[in-house]
């Protein structure tokens, strides 16, 4: 994944990098580096295993930059260590570059073209430093074709930054399916890999393409592709303020965002009764379909199987959720008239984006519906609808998938004509969320006394409560680092019931009328066993003892209050345990490779 910046002319260079590279956290967080330039044509490299943090007092703040390019990693190529951060240099100390992506094929350039080289790292970065190096070297007469040429050869995904001691007036920027911005200030311009990074200096954005090399000065832009023709580029402004990105008094952003859910709703329901620009061709699109089709990863996959039941029970739809990176190498067979679902919070994730290439290859209508204005899945897809979340920054997603179960629900209750009861019952769930966060210190008792001696735990649910726990368990897991699988209660007993031990936690989601008695006896299966069991149930269907009893708000908006439960037991275990929340092992909020 990784996130890039970079910056040219009068702006505060060292700054701006350090600074957009702490926004850009959220893509990758293994080791970051910055590349200085000095007007004397020199290039300071500083780099370090780790986060910014680390960073920060490593870089020489006299050095008078007149441009400079940053990185922050999610490593793909060789372990996190200060080898392998970027920026990596080409071995004559001529180009220096930060990459994010990945090059399919630099073992076969490595060897082609540069058996001589000495190379320092792993990385295929490397190997593109040394590639444009030969190539630019090799192009004396015209070295921008050099450039050009290198680029060509890349066989991947690609958003590159590039400084030259030749050419200290320029900074190189290109891009191949990874995101990549050039941002327009008053003195200078920048690189990005997200506007967020850069909202402290413009909000004015050049949306490059796949296939273009942008070259930068401090007072001009030109963008070309790669034969060397210019083209030229939509210009976009990006509102969102620097103090939106601050998490104020919260200690993480995570908390902060799961207490935003109740205002999101509220945000949600009114801009879209407002309208919005492609709604009314969603919803004749949705109407004419033989067959809806979801596909999305992770969070935003659990977000699509909740839409599907919602499609099913409501409106008789035929709907089917898919993984995007199964999606992509085996289709299902697809419907006479069938209509694409994206839902991705970033926008950016490479298996959607791979999954809506060939949909789109294949003539198929599509709509994304992503939390980022102007990201590539928005877009690509015929239509797009906003998430308008507002930007989420903990790694671990919680009002984007509020935002998407809420934009799903409108979809499916403005079809079925009944907009007037989803309003009503989304009214009532905002106030029951809104208790539910005012008691969260009750749900930390609960973690305290349940989840700090266990190495692992298990959800269990039935029909929309599976859907919950599959969510519950994927947020639990992914920052508490504990073993948590999720099972309809009723699968259970057919092979993992074997699991369970004395004292393996348990947490039952029962909000479902219909479904309560069912599940309630597969928990007393589990207690038999000598599991410990944890309830998390409406207050219609409480019994005395249950764990965390919620509102009973109207029966299929159940699992808006069941989720936030499940965010806030994930919050509190990764906190008592001690771990960063924010920024989990082992991940990155953005996931731009396969
Ligand atoms: C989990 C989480 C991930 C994302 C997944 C898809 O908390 O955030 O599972 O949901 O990587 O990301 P988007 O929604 O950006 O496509």
């Amino acid at each position: 994944m990784c996130g890039i910046v970079g910056a040219i002319g009068n702006i505060a260079i060292a700054k701006y990098l350090l600074k957009g590279l702490q926004r850009l956290e959220y893509r990758g967080y293994d080791s970051a580096g910055i590349a200085l330039m000095d007007k004397l044509g020199d290039i300071h490299v500083t780099k370090v295993a780790g986060k910014i943090a680390n960073l920060i007092p490593l870089v020489d703040q006299s050095v008078e930059a007149v441009s400079g390019i940053g990185h922050t990693r999610w490593a793909t190529h060789g372990p996190a260590n200060t080898e392998n951060a970027h920026p990596h240099l080409s071995a004559s100390g001529r180009f220096a570059i930060v990459h994010n992506g990945v090059i399919d094929n630099y073992k076969e350039l490595k060897e082609r073209y540069l058996s001589d080289v000495e190379f320092l790292s792993d990385t295929d970065t490397e190997v593109v430093a040394n590639l444009i190096d030969r190539f630019v070297s090799d192009n004396k007469e015209d070295e921008l074709e050099g450039l050009r040429k290198a680029l060509r050869l890349l066989e991947g995904s690609y958003a590159l930054g590039i400084i030259d001691r030749k050419h200290p007036e320029r900074l190189y920027a290109a891009k191949e399916k990874s995101p990549l911005l050039v941002g327009v200030a008053d003195e200078g311009h920048i690189i990005c890999s997200d506007a967020m990074a850069g909202i402290s200096v413009t909000k004015a954005y050049l949306l490059i393409q796949d296939g273009d090399l942008a070259i930068l000065t401090a007072d001009d832009v030109r963008i070309e592709n790669l034969s060397g023709e210019v083209v030229e580029r939509e210009m976009q402004r990006f509102d969102e303020e620097d103090s939106d990105l601050d998490k104020g008094l919260y200690p993480y952003y995570m908390l902060k965002e799961i207490e935003e859910q109740p205002s999101v709703l509220r945000h949600i329901t009114s801009l879209y009764q407002e309208g919005l620009e492609d709604l009314p061709q969603v919803l004749k699109e949705l109407e004419k379909a033989e067959t809806i089709y979801m596909v999305a990863s992770g969070t935003s996959y659990h977000a699509s199987c909740l839409a599907k039941r919602w499609f099913e029970q409501i409106l008789n739809k035929r709907v089917e959720a898919h993984i995007a990176s199964e999606f992509t190498y085996e289709m299902p067979v697809i419907s006479q008239k069938p209509f694409f679902i994206f839902l991705s919070q970033s926008g950016e994730t490479a298996d959607s984006r791979h999954a809506l290439v060939k949909v789109k290859a294949a003539g198929y209508p599509s709509l994304t519906i992503t939390n980022v204005k102007g990201s590539t899945l928005a877009r690509e897809a015929s239509y797009s609808l906003p998430l308008l979340a507002g930007r989420e920054v903990a790694v671990a997603s919680t009002k984007a998938y509020i935002a998407q179960l809420a934009v799903m629900a409108y979809l499916v209750y403005a079809l079925k004509g009944e907009l007037p009861d989803l309003l009503k019952g989304l009214k009532q769930v905002e106030v029951a969320m809104e208790r539910l966060l005012s008691q969260k210190e009750a749900i930390r008792d609960v973690v305290k006394e349940n989840l700090l001696d266990t190495r692992n735990a298990f959800y269990i649910g039935r029909g929309l409560d599976y859907l919950t726990a599959m969510e519950n368990a994927l947020k639990l897991k992914e920052i508490s680092y504990l073993q948590v699988e999720s099972f309809a209660a009723g699968e259970l007993k057919h092979g993992t019931i074997a699991l369970i031990e004395d004292g393996t936690p348990v947490i039952a989601i029962v909000t479902q009328a219909h479904l309560a008695k069912q599940t309630r006896s597969n928990l007393e299966e589990v207690r038999a066993r000598g599991g410990r069991s944890l309830t998390i149930s409406s207050s219609d269907l409480a019994l005395e003892g249950d764990t965390v009893v919620v509102d009973a708000v109207p029966m299929r908006l159940r699992p808006f209050l069941s989720v936030v439960v499940g965010q806030l037991i994930a919050y509190y275990t990764a906190l008592e345990k001690g771990y960063n929340v924010d920024q989990p092992r082992n991940l990155a909020k953005s996931v731009t490779v396969e």
